[in-house]
């Protein structure tokens, strides 16, 4: 069996491209669908480049119930297992999260908890965390719940934070490993389903933190492959 997977997306869908350009036959999930809540976005081009259907559910004005049930309509139409946010900027309704607990992921572009929460999205994340002055930041991907950024924690890798980082030089560093990151996590978590498994969250190896310095997206992603196969089994 492979299992189906749904990308929810609000935007250019880098991210999502990352997990359509890691697909190969050994992943155990398929990216099946994807639902936005606006149209004209960079995220349904790449679906329509893929051949991957694409549904705009608008959300504005509308009642989380009558998102959730239209949304849990086409959800279960084409018999998804896991969704997937990349990108995606609304709150899913409870019906979703209920229906789909401990199958949902979210990616957000630092260590949480830190710099998560309501309005923490883009730009926001990364000037608070230069504002706060740490030298380490990185993207999160965590199981989603009811809230914005409080789901358990699934994986983390961190990214040096540089001298005259600004928003955008320490965003495009952190993107470059969510691409790296995200596919592998997706996958660990697809395959977790499929073998009827409890995931188990990355181990972060002591040497990712050596890694940061000096900085290599290369060397990053060697290492990234080496800790999810170790955990595979
Ligand atoms: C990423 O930084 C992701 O961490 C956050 O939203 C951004 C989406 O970028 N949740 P893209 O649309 O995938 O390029």
């Amino acid at each position: 069996m492979s299992v189906s997977v749904a990308v929810f997306a609000s935007g250019g869908g880098s991210n999502f491209q990352s997990l359509l350009d890691y697909e190969t036959e050994d992943c155990a999930g398929r990216i099946e669908l994807l639902i936005t809540d606006r149209p004209n976005i960079g995220a349904i081009d790449r679906a329509d480049r893929a051949g991957i259907q694409s549904q705009v559910i608008p959300v504005k004005g509308r009642s989380p119930d009558a998102v959730g049930l239209e949304t849990l309509e086409l959800l279960e139409k084409n018999e998804i297992h896991v969704i997937l946010l990349a990108g995606y900027l609304r709150l899913l309704p409870p019906v979703i999260v209920q229906a789909y607990r401990r199958l949902i992921l979210n990616i957000h572009p630092a260590l949480l908890p830190s710099f998560g929460g309501q309005g923490m999205w883009g730009h926001h994340v990364h000037k608070a965390v230069l504002a706060a002055g740490v030298s380490i930041s990185g993207p999160t991907i965590h199981f989603v719940d009811e809230e914005y950024d409080t789901g358990a924690i699934l994986a983390q890798w961190p990214v040096p934070v540089m001298a005259g980082d600004t928003p955008d030089t320490l965003a495009a560093r952190v993107l470059k490993v969510e691409h790296l990151l995200y596919p592998r996590a997706a996958n660990h978590l697809c395959r977790a389903v499929d073998r009827g498994e409890a995931v188990v969250p990355l181990t972060l190896p002591a040497s990712a933190v050596s890694f940061t310095d000096p900085f290599s997206v290369e060397a990053v992603g060697a290492e990234i492959d080496a800790a999810f196969t170790s955990m595979a089994g």
